[in-house]
């Protein structure tokens, strides 16, 4: 069952995938964002769409062209991309977070542009937490499943962790308690303390809830793509249509 060499293991699956990073907005013309080009969340939407399957891409500020199939809904700041998961993911087979979502967002936006008012004047910056989708789409599952039985949506949800490592731990280390943190069904883990972000190529290990590694990929973007597609595919196998 190929078709120019991709594996139709997705025909007829409902596929959301977040890409890109969030922009929060401090006033009219400023926001605090992050290095994340939406290229791995492109290549994603491109390799499920080979596979058969029907993609909604949630676009978090992403200047790319829009990968032709996909249904695409564009988000600004994390609390747009959490009401844009909120109200897709029950029609989702497979939920894919590749988005660099913010963890902090300004307090307060100021209505107006922030001015120099003395000579050494600096505003200071509060902040607080946003929502953490991921963490909150995987407990809605838990408690719709409580409730309802084992088949609810989204049947697959993937994480993306990019861990640079730190003092007493290193990066996998950080990456498997972060997949037991999470209980995500899968998580993808790149080693980013030589600063891959926007680069062509990468390295992934893909780790299961429990932090074990299921899957390694290395090379471009789509290969990295087809093979966590791969997995889901696998995992979606036994779920009826
Ligand atoms: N994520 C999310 N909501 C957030 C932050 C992150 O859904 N507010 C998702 C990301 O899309 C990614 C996964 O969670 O798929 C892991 O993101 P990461 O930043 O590595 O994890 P955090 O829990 O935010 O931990 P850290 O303190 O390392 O940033
Ligand atoms: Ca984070």
């Amino acid at each position: 069952d190929e078709h120019g060499g991709v594996v139709r293991d997705l025909v007829g699956r409902r596929v959301l995938i977040t890409a890109g990073g969030t922009r929060e907005e401090i006033d009219p013309v400023r926001f605090l964002a992050n290095r994340s080009s939406g290229k791995q969340g492109w290549a994603l939407a491109h390799a499920a769409l080979a596979r058969g399957a029907e993609v909604t891409l949630i676009a978090a500020n992403v200047g790319l062209e829009t990968p032709p199939g996909a249904r695409r809904v564009d988000v600004g700041d994390a609390a747009e991309l959490a009401a844009a998961v909120a109200a897709e993911r029950e029609r989702a087979d497979a939920l894919v977070m590749a988005a660099a979502v913010a963890d902090f967002t300004p307090a307060s936006r100021a209505v107006s542009k922030i001015k120099k008012t003395g000579e050494d004047d600096v505003p200071t910056l509060d902040l607080v937490r946003t929502e953490d989708v991921l963490a909150t789409t995987v407990r809605a599952r838990e408690e719709q499943r409580s409730r309802q039985g084992a088949d609810v949506s989204p049947h697959v949800i993937v994480g993306f962790a990019a861990e640079t490592g730190q003092e007493g731990s290193s990066s996998r280390e950080l990456a498997e308690s972060k997949a037991q943190r999470k209980g995500a069904d899968l998580l993808v883990f790149n080693d980013v303390s030589a600063g891959v972000f926007g680069a062509e190529d990468t390295a992934v290990e893909i780790l299961d809830a429990r932090g074990q590694e299921v899957a390694r990929a290395e090379g471009t973007k789509t290969v990295v793509a087809h093979t966590l597609l791969a997995q889901v595919a696998s995992r979606l196998g036994h779920v009826p249509w």
